[in-house]
């Protein structure tokens, strides 16, 4: 059974001013489709077929099949990036994470400082993470290109995608400004339901 492409949890506009339906067009229907297909064309009549998203990922990267790897968790982060935003989201985090944001970073104000600059200082393309680790600890965790916590067995709470294709329709050159803009629609519902 082939991968497929997921619907948006919500429509293109949904999400404006912080993104246009031009940014959806191209990130979720030409990039994040691409990877979707490019994955399933390099799965099609090996081992991996038919079996689950995560186990690909982690075998690939096992195998040091570096291009199914990199198609697979970006289909994985991207499927996961779309959750971790909502027309309702925004605001300032409660339960769980809220309990947990206090504890590790002093408070929201600090923990939402030092995450927007690990996004932003992130060289080249990648991902910042919100994780929580082994030792039972939130932990920031800025990753490249297509590398995902699933990788390095950490649980992933929220992402921004801080790839130029995430920004670059609507806010140009100036990353600052789409991170800025994310902490306006965060999810913290879907952040609170991947406690496992
Ligand atoms: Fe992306």
């Amino acid at each position: 059974m082939p991968f497929s492409l997921p619907d948006l949890p919500y429509t293109k506009d949904a999400l404006k001013p912080f993104l246009s339906e031009e940014t959806f067009d191209y990130h979720h229907g030409k990039h994040h489709a691409a990877y979707v297909t490019k994955a399933n064309n390099l799965i099609e009549n090996t081992d991996y077929d038919g079996m689950p998203l995560e186990e690909v990922i982690t075998r690939a990267a096992a195998q040091g099949n570096t291009g199914l790897f990199n198609n697979t968790a970006q289909h994985w982060n991207h499927s996961f990036f779309w959750n971790c935003m909502s027309p309702d989201g925004g605001g300032e985090p409660d339960g769980r994470i809220a309990t947990l944001i206090e504890r590790d970073f002093g408070g929201f104000k600090e923990f939402k400082e030092q995450f927007s600059q690990a996004a932003a200082t992130l060289f080249g393309s990648g991902w910042a993470w919100l994780a929580y680790n082994a030792e039972e600890k939130l932990e920031i965790l800025p990753l490249s290109n297509a590398d995902t916590p699933l990788h390095h067995n950490k649980t992933a709470l929220f992402t921004i995608d801080v790839w130029e294709h995430a920004y670059y329709i609507d806010y140009r050159n100036a990353r600052p400004k789409f991170i800025e803009g994310f902490w306006d629609v965060v999810n913290w519902k879907w952040v609170n339901q991947q406690f496992k």
